[in-house]
Formats: C-alpha cells, structure tokens, sequence
C-alpha cells in the first residue's frame, strides 16, 4: 500500500475517532459509578493484581479518560477486544452505566503529566507523540493516558494489536511497525511517567 493512500486511511480513522469520541463525551454520574464499580474494585482496585494466564498486570483505571474508558468498554462489549473475563463485565453494562464508571475512574479530572518526561524518549515514540504525548498523556480524551500504566500492561496491549487480537484500525497500523524492541522500550518509557493510579472506592 503506498504512502499516501496508507496516510489517507489514517486520517480517515483518526477522523471516525474524534466523531465517536465526541459522541461519547456525554457526562456520566460518578457518584452511581462508584456504586457499579464495586465489582470492578475486585481487580482494578487491588495495586499490582495480575491476570491470569498470560499473566500481566490488571491495568490502572484512575485519572484514566473518560471518553476512553467508555469507547474500551464498548469494544470488550462488542468483541473488537477478546479478553472472556473483561467481555463478561462490560456485556453487564448499559450505555448509561458505561458512562457512569468512566465518570468515577476518570475522577474529576484527568491524569495530570508530570512537569518534565521522566528518562530519555524512546526513537520509536515519534510516531506516538502526536495521540499520547511525550508525557504519555492522551493529547485528546478518546486518547489513552499510557502514563503511569503497568509496562507488562502496556506490552500486552500492543503485541495484542499487533496481533489482531485487539481490532483497532489506528493502533493496528502503528503496532504492526514495533519490533519487541521497541515494545519494551516504549512500555518501559510510558509506564515511568507519572499519571495513572490505582483507584479507590
Ligand atoms: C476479574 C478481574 C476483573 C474485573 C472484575 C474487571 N476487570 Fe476490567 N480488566 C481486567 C483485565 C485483566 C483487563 C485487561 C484486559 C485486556 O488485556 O484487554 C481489564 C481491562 C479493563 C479496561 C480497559 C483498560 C484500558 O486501559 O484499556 C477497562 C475500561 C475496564 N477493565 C473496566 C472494568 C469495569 C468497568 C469493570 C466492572 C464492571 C471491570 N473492568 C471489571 C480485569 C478485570
Ligand atoms: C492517531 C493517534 C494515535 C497514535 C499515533 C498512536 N496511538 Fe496508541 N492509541 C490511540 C487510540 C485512539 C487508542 C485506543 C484504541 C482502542 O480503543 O483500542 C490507543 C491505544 C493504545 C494503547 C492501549 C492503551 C490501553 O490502556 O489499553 C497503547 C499501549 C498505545 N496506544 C500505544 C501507542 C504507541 C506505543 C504508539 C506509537 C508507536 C501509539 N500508541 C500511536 C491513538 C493513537
């Protein structure tokens, strides 16, 4: 596929997503998400739990987009994300309770960056940057914070784009281009910055 039709096809994707996002940006009511995330806190509320088979760590939610939160839940809903036991939870979620617990994981705010990037950028985050910022920082709501994530976590998830077990049109195309290389430079570098934590009921 040449460049330009390559680029082309990016931005279209890119453009679908801000659509959706927006679509998505309907406030939720933490205080009934609090209530909904008592299973959630099971996993998602013990520091450094770990899944099972492959093991990794359970990811932090806290200071964690809102938009995001909602646009992944969706996709465990719909099977664009494979993983059985984060299907099983969000197939229990309406629209409204899905805004909701991003609403209370989210928090009244986003993660904040920290006031310098932690450590040198890897070479291969140039073409990160753009979506999740220097400071592993979604640049926009829809866009993952990867700062202060679990770097097992962060691993797995590319490697699972990578291999299609993720469907997700941009970041397929971006993991496609990692070596393991860059995998784990890349977890390493966005898991030291501070952000994301591990949220409390
Ligand atoms: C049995 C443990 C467990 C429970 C209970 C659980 N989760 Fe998860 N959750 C996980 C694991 C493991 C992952 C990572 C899955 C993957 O690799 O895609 C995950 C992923 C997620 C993600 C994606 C995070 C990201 O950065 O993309 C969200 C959002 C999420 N869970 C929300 C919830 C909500 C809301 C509930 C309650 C309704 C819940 N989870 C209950 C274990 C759990
Ligand atoms: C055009 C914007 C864009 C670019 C560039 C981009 N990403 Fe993403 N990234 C996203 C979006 C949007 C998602 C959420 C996709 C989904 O819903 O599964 C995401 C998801 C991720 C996730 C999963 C986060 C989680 O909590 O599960 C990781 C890890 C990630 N990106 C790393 C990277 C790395 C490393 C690069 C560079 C090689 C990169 N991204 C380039 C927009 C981008």
């Amino acid at each position: 596929m040449g460049f330009a039709k390559a680029a082309r096809m990016r931005f279209a994707a890119v453009a679908m997503l801000l659509l959706a996002s927006l679509a998505l940006a309907a406030d939720g009511d933490a205080a009934r998400g609090r209530k909904l995330a008592y299973t959630c806190m099971g996993c998602h509320g013990i520091e450094n739990y770990k899944n099972a088979y492959p093991k990794y760590s359970v990811p932090r939610l806290g200071g964690q987009g809102a938009a995001y939160i909602v646009a992944a839940l969706a996709e465990y809903q719909a099977g664009a994300r494979s993983h059985p036991t984060m299907r099983g939870q969000a197939t229990t979620l309406s629209a409204q309770d899905r805004a909701d617990v991003a609403a209370f994981f989210q928090g009244p705010q986003r993660a904040a960056p920290g006031a310098r990037p932690v450590g040198a950028l890897p070479a291969a985050a140039a073409a990160c940057t753009a979506c999740h910022g220097q400071d592993g920082v979604g640049t926009l709501p829809g866009n993952p914070t990867l700062a202060g994530q679990h770097a097992d976590y962060l691993a797995q998830a590319l490697n699972d784009y990578r291999l299609g077990k993720r469907q997700n049109p941009v970041m397929g195309s971006f993991a496609a281009q990692l070596t393991r290389d860059d995998i784990n430079a890349l977890a390493g570098y966005f898991a030291k910055q501070p952000g994301l934590s591990t949220p409390r009921l």
